[in-house]
């Protein structure tokens, strides 16, 4: 899987990039930290090198198993995390953008990471009580000094990254094929989907979670798919009871032209994403060397005019005879 630039930030990527908060081990039902350690490797074997976490993902258990994991293996990939959320002794969690916190939580970060610099930095979700250019000024400075070597941001409303205006600043928010979203993920994908629409068409700084929607359009899920109380698929309103079997309908419409190409849902869900001018690369959480096998699919799916119409009319939702 050929790397390419990340925007301007100097870093080349996959275009298809592992996915990390799986590996928190909370939120995302049955997790085995073997077959996710094999799921890491194998990805470095197939060339995806993108590995995107945070500190929030498991209180640090994500950060320090993919840490643990990578030791010795770090040529070429690139890490990203994130600064923004910091929680108590009782997991009560809650947004800190002030100065001091986001230089010690970036420390935090590289510890369990175990590296220096970290590749790229994301403020993970906006904090109303500080102002975005005094971050900008904590992460300017983290770069300077050798901390980190780009940074980002995520799920920022669309006026401010805008009011920002640095091709050097690399985006992560919410997009998938059906344009499905969470409740709680909507305004962020909304603004991404707005981003995304203004990014010069050569442009690659942006990178897309929520590709699979947490699984639905991997092809796996029937109506019989219960999902566990810890499972935050379980408070997701497009996993409810009045919501998922309509969902599951129109995910299967990619299922069925993924079955017609010969390639796995997953994989055609994915190289709808990355056919959106501007996306650098797609981002996958992923539990076992199969699903990272799978989602490789994605860069080798020839498009042709008349798949890309199929896709169009299944994000629209309209009826099509053939699929
Ligand atoms: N910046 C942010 O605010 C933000 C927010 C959310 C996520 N993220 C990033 O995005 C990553 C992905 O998370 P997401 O929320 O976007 O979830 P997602 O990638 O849309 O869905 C993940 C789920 O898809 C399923 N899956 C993975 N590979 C598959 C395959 N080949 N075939 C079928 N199903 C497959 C797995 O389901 P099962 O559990 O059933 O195995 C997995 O748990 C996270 O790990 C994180 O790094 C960032």
């Amino acid at each position: 899987m050929n790397p390419r630039p990340l925007g301007s930030t100097g870093l080349d990527v996959a275009p298809v990039g592992f996915g990390c908060w799986q590996l928190g081990g909370d939120g995302w039902g049955t997790l085995s930290a073997r077959a996710v350690q094999e799921a890491i490797l194998r990805a470095i074997d197939l060339g995806l090198n993108v590995f995107d976490t945070a500190p929030i993902y498991g209180f640090g258990q994500s950060e320090d198993l993919l840490g643990r994991t990578l030791s010795g293996r770090s040529e070429g990939v690139v890490v990203v995390s994130k600064v923004g959320l910091v929680w108590d002794h009782r997991k009560v969690v809650r947004h800190n953008h002030r100065p001091e916190s986001l230089r010690t939580q970036l420390e935090g970060s590289l510890q369990r990471l175990r590296r220096e610099p970290l590749d790229l930095l994301l403020l993970h979700w906006p904090d109303p009580t500080v102002l975005l250019d005094d971050s900008v000024a904590v992460l300017d400075s983290l770069r300077s000094q050798g901390k980190i070597r780009a940074w980002g941001l995520s799920n920022f409303p669309a006026a401010d990254v805008t009011r920002i205006r640095r091709p050097d600043v690399v985006l992560e928010y919410p997009s998938n094929a059906l344009k499905l979203y969470a409740q709680e993920s909507r305004a962020a994908a909304s603004a991404g989907e707005e981003l995304l629409g203004a990014l010069d068409s050569t442009a690659t700084g942006f990178m897309a979670y929520d590709v699979l929607a947490r699984g639905l359009l991997g092809g796996r899920y029937t109506e019989a798919k219960k999902f566990g109380k810890r499972d935050l698929r379980s408070r997701d309103d497009r996993f409810s009871a009045a919501a998922f079997p309509g969902n599951l309908q129109r995910a299967r419409r990619i299922s069925e032209l993924a079955r017609k190409l010969g390639t796995p849902p997953a994989a055609l869900a994915i190289r709808a994403v990355l056919e959106r001018a501007g996306v650098g690369c797609a981002l996958v959480g992923f539990k076992t060397s199969t699903q990272v096998e799978e989602a490789a699919e994605a860069v080798s799916i020839q498009m042709t005019e008349a798949t890309r119409a199929t896709m169009k009319a299944i994000e629209d939702n309209e009826a099509i005879n053939s699929v």
